[in-house]
């Protein structure tokens, strides 16, 4: 047994995670050669050495993996099952809007589902493009203002047959019966947003079960059909037993109502699909729910004797948690209080880069060094040096602190799971708390099986005076934000089994 004050890194994850120190970690991240590597390609040490800190890294590759996994799963599910019918995997954009991230999940073969009237502008030119393939469906959530719809129409009349709006109230539906061609409908089951109690804000999507009933006899008798039925149970959810029987109940909604609506064909379970992305300890058997969620939707259709449905995912926080992570220098370490933990002052503001700690109760973020892995670790409470707000911490008080190497200041720390919501909450591209600038950002795209990388450069000073309406002088310019300077060293170390194919920018 290790004693606890000469615990290092390493054996501190070797004792939460049985890693053995090189190899891999979890799905998106690898050791090798005592250097951290995204989905095991991209050396993370060797781009701080390159390009400094902060640095947002976007991989994404990984998306791609996350895509096509989850098709193998559901592929293997299906023939395990039996299951007579397609599964479809939507991406949900609003967990991350990037065209880099957008256009990779769409190349992988997701669908998409929308949220909002920018988010369908956005999919209407994508189709338009042929980013967008004619064959895939858009589905379209959330409540629809008059522009959502008239975007809705838009495409439709534009000749996209596969865009489906999914009615939140029956204002939507009047409204959209006008469309002078056919439309295909969904409905989404208010229900299901907290039958568990646990989810309110999610009380407020869809129809009740007497609002659906209306809404398929106002569909009758025109020339639009009824086609989905949506039912949103959560998010990150990673109990699998509570998972499928919180779903029972709106399978079986669905089943009486294809009783009478004959053209309903799809049944959406939703967004809820949990990300690996928060915690090196995630486990959670994607396969074996999807094959008992198979099984759970075909015995229950063979019970009220209806046609089992085409199976719909639309998986936002699973498709990009893991894509991207923030490299971050702890630039200074400032004493805790008596018996508490002392600060790591990182170059970046945690609330600008992790707004889910603020309101996320309990929410994590993996957090690892890129070196140091072989110093004894301490508790410690990382706080943003580039704000001088209290609550730009984490973890937060009630949570215990992190266990970190030991350092005076250096040391480069990579916060991973940050794809998903952080960065469109926190929103790129504009003037932040204590005008935070955003970090460099690295992004990497894997074409015909290469890899190929762009930087942008951190945000200047410039960018965000104009931002907040001011005309900068140059002579009154303070000088430049402060960026840990690359230190480029003359022979790159090399490492076994390298596939990479990124080059300095
Ligand atoms: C209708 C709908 N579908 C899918 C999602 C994506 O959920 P998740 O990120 O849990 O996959 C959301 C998220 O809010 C949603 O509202």
């Amino acid at each position: 047994m290790v004693q606890l004050k000469t615990l290092t890194f390493a054996d501190l994850i070797t004792q939460q995670t049985g890693f053995a120190g090189e190899g891999r970690l979890t799905d998106f991240v690898s050791r090798y050669d005592g250097e951290l590597y995204f989905g095991d390609r991209l050396n993370l040490n060797r781009l701080v050495r390159q390009h400094g800190a902060p640095l947002e890294v976007v991989y994404t590759p990984q998306i791609t993996m996350q895509v096509q996994r989850m098709l193998n799963w559901a592929a293997q599910a299906r023939i395990a099952t039996e299951y007579p019918a397609a599964f479809h995997y939507a991406y949900a954009t609003k967990a991350n809007f990037a065209a880099e991230a957008v256009q990779t999940a769409l190349a992988a073969g997701a669908h998409y589902e929308t949220s909002a009237t920018a988010d369908l502008i956005i999919a209407h030119g994508l189709w338009r493009q042929g980013i967008l393939p004619r064959d895939r469906f858009i589905f379209c959530n959330g409540s629809k203002e008059p522009a959502y719809r008239e975007a809705i129409r838009n495409i439709r009349l534009d000749g996209c047959e596969t865009v489906i709006p999914v009615l939140d109230d029956l204002t939507e539906l009047r409204d959209l019966l006008d469309t002078p061609v056919t439309l295909q409908f969904g409905v989404r089951e208010r229900a299901a947003g907290n039958r568990d109690g646990r989810h309110p804000g999610n009380d407020r999507f869809g129809l009740t079960a007497d609002e659906i009933e209306q809404a398929a006899d106002l569909i009758t008798d025109t020339h639009h059909t009824l086609v989905l039925y949506h039912a949103m149970v959560g998010s990150q959810i990673e109990d699998e037993d509570h998972f499928l029987n919180t779903l029972r109940a709106s399978v079986e909604h669905y089943c009486r109502l294809r009783r009478r609506v004959s053209t309903l064909r799809y049944f959406n379970f939703g967004g809820g699909m949990p990300t690996a992305g928060y915690q090196l300890t995630f486990s959670f058997d994607y396969r074996r729910f999807l094959s008992r969620l198979m099984i759970t939707v075909r015995d229950l259709c063979a019970e009220y004797d209806v046609p089992t449905p085409e199976l719909i995912g639309e998986f936002g926080r699973y498709t990009v948690a893991t894509h991207s992570a923030y490299l971050v220098e702890v630039g200074a370490v400032k004493a805790g209080q008596a018996g508490q933990p002392d600060w790591y002052l990182v170059n970046g503001s945690l609330m600008v880069m992790l707004p889910d700690t603020l309101f996320v109760s309990g929410q994590e973020f993996v957090i690892l060094p890129l070196t140091d892995w072989d110093k004894p670790v301490r508790p410690v409470r990382l706080a943003g040096r580039r704000t001088c707000d209290s609550d730009d911490i984490y973890p937060r008080p009630e949570q215990p602190p992190l266990w970190l190497p030991t350092t005076d200041g250096g040391l480069i720390l990579a916060i991973f799971g940050i794809g998903a919501y952080q960065q469109m909450i926190a929103g790129r591209g504009g003037a932040h708390h204590c005008l935070t600038p955003e970090a460099a950002r690295f992004i990497v795209e894997e074409r015909n099986g290469r890899l190929s990388s762009r930087l942008t450069p951190q945000q200047d000073q410039v960018t965000i005076m104009r931002l907040l309406g001011y005309r900068p002088q140059p002579t009154a310019l303070p000088t430049p934000l402060p960026f840990r300077q690359p230190v480029r060293p003359a022979v790159l170390p090399a490492r076994r089994r390298v596939r990479e194919r990124v080059l300095p920018v």
